[in-house]
């Protein structure tokens, strides 16, 4: 392929006023004139902000790609695209992941370039990229921030899962409101994003997992040099894959797909892997379901004992011989023939890995807990279905009837949770509504809703809790998400009452609202669909088209891709 003739040639490589208009005004820049002589050239998609603090280093990063992209023969250009920092942003970085990935889509396509490298760290940043690079489809590597090192804070080690656990402590008065504010400076004390298995984290093994990135890169940490090195590597790898022609396609297959859910259930992920696996899934155009999460992710334990699932950090899990040694221990279970991007499989670039710390990477033989993964619960109260990880859960609720204590949405369960009058006892079962993709709008991460003050006080720890939300990757409890129909389109969630019983059966993937079908249809009746589309707008746009969780929460005119192809060309 080394002779063939780039897209970015269709700039750079045409003769008399166009060609001079596209090579002049990029020499402006200090560029020397065989940067244009039909060498691949690398777009470096960048969501460096100040306000995503989880990316603040990716300027450093940006600088190593380039280097490796130089080293090459290839002609690296760092782009821009809207960055989003998942602590900051309101109503909630979610809203704006499809936007990202218009974002992202229309950049690579408009612009002169032949491969991209993806700089994605804080949890939104990774999905939104992937999907709008997977709707050009041109030879794309993926690199992940890193994770901060772990923090530490009264002689103890601590991390963003610990952010719940200070918090009921601050309610109860186990810890000093100074206390509470000064353990923040040591909990972020590097760059990266959070240090424990949470969205982002999950995200960064997503991509090794599927094959988009060179090995090793889930879990060195940002502070680390070799995260530098790896990005180095990074830019000299895309140039190869330009001229290999490895486009994104080639390398998520069905295969790839049913291995990044299967690792995601060893490493005990996030549940918004889900919704955002299915997104990419989407715009590739392989056929996944949410009962595919399930079906991969039955009998496989979990390996990893990282929080919040378990006790270390993704530090540990680095030195404990990183992602490619957890892949090992799975490989009577992966398809390790799958192809990555540094042209060889997933089995291969894990096959002299060695695990140094069986108690960080456990063996498939004596995991470190049997149960992990996605599960998938359905019946009346989620048709199309609702997911729970049951490594975060306590077990003995994971098979619960209980009475539902409602609150119709966010701003109800603020005002109502700690009123010392809410009925309420450790075998209710904590009922939010409405803040769901379309009703929030953008999902928000606020299903493990926290306890009532008087419960805690009392020494309850966990409840059945469920919502048509999302829950922090960082978050744990016995936390049903993503329940599908939403309240807000008139699923039945909408039409449960305090009161009312419902079963949980994660066991037999039972979700049901115990109220007959006729009282149903009488609720329904009275329901009324409240007028919540935003009057214009990127909001506007993206209440009109968003799908529901259990199909990924993509807009629907996004689904698919529409290449690299320029169609108009007005030069
Ligand atoms: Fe950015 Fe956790 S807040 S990864």
């Amino acid at each position: 392929m080394e002779n063939q003739k780039y897209r970015s040639q269709n700039w750079f490589g045409k003769k008399g006023k166009d060609g001079f208009i596209y090579r002049a005004w990029m020499k402006n820049q200090g560029t020397p004139p065989d940067m244009f002589d039909g060498r691949p050239v690398i777009g470096i998609c960048n969501t460096w902000s100040e306000l995503t603090p989880c990316n603040g280093h990716f300027k450093e990063l940006a600088e190593a790609v380039k280097k490796g992209v130089l080293e090459a023969g290839g002609f690296p250009v760092e782009f821009p695209v809207m960055s989003l920092g998942e602590t900051l942003m309101k109503p909630t970085a979610m809203l704006y992941r499809n936007l990202v990935s218009m974002d992202v889509e229309e950049s690579i396509r408009a612009n002169p370039v032949d491969g991209v490298v993806l700089l994605c760290g804080c949890d939104k940043t990774t999905p939104s990229l992937v999907m709008g690079a997977c709707s050009v489809n041109i030879p794309t590597l993926v690199i992940s921030g890193g994770p901060m090192l772990k923090g530490h804070w009264k002689g103890r080690d601590i991390g963003t899962s610990d952010i719940w656990r200070f918090d009921a402590d601050n309610k109860m008065g186990k810890i000093t409101p100074e206390e509470f504010v000064a353990s923040e400076a040591c909990m972020a004390r590097t760059q990266g994003h959070c240090a424990v298995m949470g969205t982002a984290s999950t995200m960064a093994v997503m991509v090794e997992s599927l094959g988009l990135s060179l090995p090793d890169n889930a879990s060195i940490p940002a502070a680390d040099a070799r995260r530098k090195v790896l990005s180095q590597l990074s830019g000299r790898r895309i140039v190869e894959m330009v001229k290999e022609d490895i486009t994104l396609s080639k390398i998520l297959t069905r295969e790839a797909f049913e291995n990044a859910i299967m690792v995601n259930a060893a490493i005990g992920g996030s549940t918004n892997f889900v919704i955002h696996l299915l997104a990419i899934a989407g715009r590739i155009g392989i056929e996944l379901n949410i009962d595919d999460f399930d079906k991969f992710s039955q009998g496989i334990p979990l390996l990893a004992n990282v929080q919040p699932s378990g006790e270390n950090y993704m530090e540990d899990l680095y030195y404990s011989g990183g992602l490619p040694a957890l892949i090992k221990e799975m490989s009577s279970l992966i398809h390790n023939d799958a192809i990555t991007v540094n042209g060889k499989s997933i089995g291969e670039n894990s096959a002299t890995s060695e695990v140094y710390n069986r108690k960080v990477i456990s063996t498939l033989q004596d995991p470190f807990k049997p149960d992990s993964g996605i599960v998938v619960v359905k019946g009346n109260l989620a048709p199309n279905g609702a997911v729970i990880k049951p490594s975060a859960a306590s077990p003995e609720l994971l098979k619960h009837s209980g009475k539902a204590v409602v609150f119709e949405n966010i701003e109800d369960y603020h005002a109502r949770i700690d009123d010392p009058e809410l009925e309420i006892d450790a075998s209710s079962i904590m009922v939010l509504k409405n803040v769901g993709p379309k009703g929030y709008p953008g999902m928000a991460e606020v299903g493990n809703m926290a306890l009532p003050k008087k419960l805690l006080l009392a020494g309850v720890s966990d409840m059945v809790r469920i919502s048509d939300g999302r829950m922090s990757g960082t978050g744990f409890g016995t936390v049903v998400l993503h329940v599908s129909p939403e309240a807000a389109v008139g699923g039945v969630l909408a039409l449960v009452q305090n009161g009312d019983i419902i079963t949980l059966d994660a066991y037999k993937r039972i979700l049901q609202l115990e109220v007959s079908e006729e009282e149903l249809d009488i609720r329904r009746k009275a329901w009324t669909l409240k007028e919540i589309i935003h009057p214009r707008g990127y909001v506007h746009l993206y209440q009109t088209h968003v799908e529901q969780a259990h199909l990924g929460a993509d807009m629907d005119f996004l689904k698919g891709a529409s290449g690299s192809k320029v169609t108009r060309d007005s030069h």
